[in-house]
């Protein structure tokens, strides 16, 4: 339900999730009236900011990052006027003392209900001490109806299985309840993310043959074209296996992987998911060196090497690429492997997931051309272009019997205009409304830890370990190319299809 009132707090409010995602998610909210009636944000950062210089920046920052279709100037004013800044430390205890006064007259000037929401959008390092500071004055408390207090944690929860084993039962059991805990993965709010469900569940064309007796493989690419940009500091002691294997691309794997759940609630629903977790068959240290092939981007074509992007070291042996081929121990996986990719200023940026049927028993017919029909394809795009497409073969007409591949070819502009942008409003949305459904639950973040730290100690371990260099803009080391070459395959290639 939603509450009357509510004053969000986030933590790491002059940094760059808060200006790129989450102002603008909140803003849209506020633009369709999906914010409880009596709301406030109340920003804390270090940089000393009056409550008015922090509107002004919020009022630019939004005229940059909303889409130029949704810029209101009214609406906007009115926004920014909600917007609260307090500046604090968020890593000394005592600056919570004055946080919690300056947050009860807040809340008491727009409603009195003591709901809070606090986003934690800082280094990942600030992640254990700000739980247990919130719960040294009482601010972890909710009381009864009203009163709620939850706290939304970003990725990386955690940097390998025992800092998340020690966030999740030192730092927040102690402070907060799990259904208090919103662990945040904004693949999860992209609605095409969530139409896999739909897909897969709402049809019953589809489930029969979702499963190791017709499917050969799946391929899940999340690439990007873009770099690091200014997140050199981050992301050179995070990596591509934390920053997006960890979470949105074994998401995706999850997703495609999971039985159906018993009802569309948050237990159920990711019951089935932490299964699929529980179920990734463990990675030896022959599979980390065969079925693991990291790699960095270097100087191409007037684009920097990784080793000169500002706040990452010359000699880093940061991965900013990642493919893999994982395997899960179930009945309905067995033997199906699943090949993710993802990387940094490659070619271009897609995210898709591509289910291969297995081919017909036998060839019956003649193929047209190159590409033999006579398997299946199902390319589920997450992003851009948003749409499923399914490849199966036809008589080419005229004389003969000659077979084809054509596509049937979904287009979810056909639905409107597809909200892409709004993962983070759609997922903050949930918080408010004390839904967890789509936000990750501790055994879960556990298990895909389980799963990925014997990789980061393999690498810690092995510093001689291959590292490929790939020039920015093209689709990675040719050892990628080799690992998906075992399934006599290619990638598939996103331009194409
Ligand atoms: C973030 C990663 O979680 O996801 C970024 O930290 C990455 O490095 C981004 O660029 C990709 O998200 P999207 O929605 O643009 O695919």
């Amino acid at each position: 339900m939603k509450p009357q009132s509510l004053v969000m707090v986030i933590f790491g409010a002059s940094g760059d999730l808060t200006r790129r995602k989450l102002i603008p998610a909140l803003y849209l909210l506020y633009k369709h009236n999906r914010l409880p009636e009596n709301f406030a944000i109340l920003g804390v950062a270090r940089t000393a900011f009056t409550d008015d210089e922090f509107r002004e920046r919020i009022h630019l920052q939004l005229l940059r990052f909303v889409k130029p279709e949704d810029v209101n100037e009214e609406k906007i004013r009115s926004f920014v006027s909600l917007i609260n800044y307090f500046p604090m430390d968020p890593a000394d205890p005592d600056e919570y003392l004055r946080l919690q006064p300056r947050l009860l007259k807040l809340d008491q000037m727009i409603g009195n209900g003591e709901n809070y929401i606090y986003y934690l959008a800082t280094p990942p390092s600030l992640y254990g001490v700000i739980p247990q500071y919130l719960k040294n004055v009482g601010l972890n408390l909710s009381k009864g109806p009203k009163g709620n207090k939850r706290i939304i944690v970003e990725k990386p929860f955690g940097y390998d299985l025992e800092s998340a084993l020690e966030l999740n039962n030192i730092y927040y059991k102690d402070a907060f309840r799990e259904d208090q805990i919103f662990r945040i993965d904004h693949y999860l709010g992209k609605e095409t993310v969530q139409n896999i469900l739909a897909l897969r569940f709402a049809n019953t064309v589809f489930e029969p043959v979702w499963n190791r007796n017709y499917i050969d493989y799946v391929e899940v690419t999340a690439v990007e074209n873009m770099g690091i940009e200014q997140r050199g500091g981050y992301f050179d002691d995070a990596g591509t296996l934390r920053d997006m294997v960890q979470n949105h691309l074994i998401q995706l794997v999850a997703l495609t992987a999971m039985e159906p759940p018993t009802a569309f609630n948050p237990d159920s629903f990711r019951d089935e998911l932490a299964k699929v977790y529980q179920s990734l068959t463990p990675l030896t240290e022959k599979d980390i060196n065969q079925h693991i092939i990291r790699g960095q981007y270097t100087a191409s074509e007037g684009r920097k090497a990784y080793r000169e992007e500002k706040d990452v070291a010359p000699d880093s042996r940061t991965e900013t690429f990642l493919a893999m081929k994982l395997s899960i121990s179930n009945w309905r996986w067995s033997g199906v492997p699943f090949y993710i990719r993802t990387g940094k200023q490659m070619p271009t940026k897609v995210s898709e997931i591509v289910v291969h049927f297995k081919p017909t028993p036998f060839p019956l017919f003649n193929c047209a051309e190159r590409t033999c029909p006579t398997a299946n394809l199902l390319i589920i795009r997450i992003q851009p272009n948003e749409g499923i497409v399914l490849k199966f073969g036809l008589k080419v007409p005229g004389s003969g019997f000659d077979v084809k591949q054509v596509a049937m070819d979904f287009s979810y502009s056909s639905l409107g205009p597809i909200p892409t942008e709004d993962a983070y409003a759609r997922l903050i949305e949930d918080c408010i409304l004390g839904d967890s459904t789509l936000f990750t639950r501790s055994d879960a973040v556990e298990a895909c830890w389980k799963y990925f730290t014997p990789v980061l100690e393999y690498w810690k371990n092995h510093p001689e370990s291959p590292l490929y260099g790939y020039p920015a803009g093209t689709w990675g080391p040719r050892e990628a190319d080799m690992l998906i070459q075992e399934q006599n395959a290619e990638w598939s290639n996103p331009c194409k299809n």
